[in-house]
């Protein structure tokens, strides 16, 4: 299950994800915003953050206008791993290296073409593990409330 949620900046990325989703038989829920009236991305950046850190999803999609706002609200949720991706190969390094479990997106700067791209590959990568797992567990720590590697 994939978590959806965006602003009305993000909401005609996250309507053709849902379409193209339709059309593969992906199965996703749905956290709105469900119209271009305007909204606060932190609202939706902690529903899919916390359906994600609770299990209910596996990986989520998040978009704004930019994808920044929306992934630095869900990024203050413990468990997140948000990235904002704007190329192909981002959207695949940052599953395998940064085991990223949302994806962000900005309908304002992003194609439909690019964003449904850029989907299907950070779905179909898989996390690395090795030298990577020890980078990612210091993230956690980062989430556990330390402040410095020194
Ligand atoms: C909303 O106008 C806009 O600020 C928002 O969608 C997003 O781009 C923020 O980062």
């Amino acid at each position: 299950m994939i978590a959806l949620g965006c602003d009305h900046g993000g909401f005609n990325l996250i309507s053709a994800i849902k379409k193209h989703f339709d059309e593969q038989g992906i199965a996703y829920k749905d956290f709105g915003t469900y119209s271009e009236d305007s909204v606060d991305y932190p609202v939706y950046a902690c529903k899919v953050a916390n359906a994600v850190v609770g299990g209910e999803c596996e990986l989520g999609i998040l978009c704004c206008g930019t994808g920044i706002g929306i992934s630095m609200a869900a990024n203050k949720i413990k468990g997140v791993r948000a990235a904002v991706v704007s190329n192909d190969f981002g959207a695949e390094m940052t599953r395998r290296h940064n085991h990223a479990n949302i994806l962000c997106m900005g309908g304002r700067v992003t194609s439909v073409e690019d964003a449904l791209r850029y989907t299907d590959i950070f779905l179909n990568t898989p996390e690395e593990g090795g030298r990577h797992d020890k980078r990612v567990a210091m993230l956690t720590e980062l989430d556990n409330g330390i402040t410095s590697f020194d």
